[in-house]
């Protein structure tokens, strides 16, 4: 199994974090920062789409996230409508296939249409999976993924028996879109957690750090980590070639 990674990762996953800092920084309110910080989203989708990358997932609002200011949460949401609004075309354009994933039930109805639409324009398209963590939190999907199952065993539909780590992967946001797990983590800001992103799916993920807060994050910075990615040795909990 170990092997020195020379491909490019299947699923790179973004905590795109430090809008907040980066609008504190210029005396600007915190709904700034985040304006800023959905241009940057805007340049590394494409960026990622342009390097072949098939899976892209963006942490964008997390269920811990509902503990900000009523004013801080609706103005991240009409920013997210109006990305929606402003970059649909180009997505369709470079075949970019959109997929929320998340619990949508607590968000706006304004909001829910406006990702219907990204979705649903973008159904056809099979280039890039970007897929956009929204309401999103790891533990909920995991909860959400052993009700699911519970369910099942409940109808007998399956015996508990057959419980494994497939199922429970197959359960999840990821596994029903049948997006891979994560082989590179990239957070900004200087922040070295998860924040309960992807929790299953990061097991084995690379992790890798930038103190660069989000809205400055460049495309080289991101091309020079997934460079970084592919000179790293993945073991899996193998041995390395040469020392078997
Ligand atoms: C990340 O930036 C965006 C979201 C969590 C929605 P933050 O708003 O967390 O920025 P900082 O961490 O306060 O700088
Ligand atoms: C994680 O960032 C969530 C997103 C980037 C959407 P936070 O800023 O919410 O995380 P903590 O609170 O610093 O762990
Ligand atoms: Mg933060």
């Amino acid at each position: 199994m170990a092997s020195k990674e020379r491909s490019m990762p299947k699923h790179v996953g973004l905590i795109m974090d430090g809008n907040g800092r980066w609008a504190k920084a210029r005396m600007l309110p915190r709904v700034m920062g985040h304006n800023a910080g959905t241009k940057t989203l805007k340049r590394i989708a494409l960026k990622a789409s342009d390097m072949g990358i098939t899976n892209l997932t963006v942490y964008a609002f997390s269920t811990e996230n509902w503990k900000r200011s009523e004013e801080e949460v609706s103005g991240i949401f009409k920013l997210l409508v109006k990305f929606v609004n402003s970059e649909l075309q180009e997505l369709k354009d470079k075949n970019v296939h959109v997929n929320i994933l998340g619990d949508r039930d607590k968000l706006p109805d304004y909001v829910c249409e406006s990702l219907d639409k990204l979705v649903g324009e973008t159904s056809h398209c099979d280039g890039m999976n970007f897929n956009i963590a929204l309401n999103y939190g790891g533990r909920a999907e995991l909860v959400r993924s052993v009700k699911a199952i519970c369910e099942d065993v409940k109808a007998g539909r399956i015996d508990a028996d057959d419980i494994d780590e497939e199922l429970i992967s197959s359960h999840l946001y990821t596994g029903e879109k049948n997006i891979p797990d994560a082989d590179l983590i990239i957070r900004t800001s200087g922040e070295e957690r998860l924040s309960n992103f992807l929790v299953w799916q990061a097991s084995y993920s690379e992790l890798m750090f930038t103190d660069t807060l989000w809205p400055d994050f460049s495309n080289e910075e991101f091309e020079d980590m997934i460079f970084r990615y592919m000179g790293r040795e993945r073991r899996f909990g193998g041995r390395n070639e040469e020392d078997k």
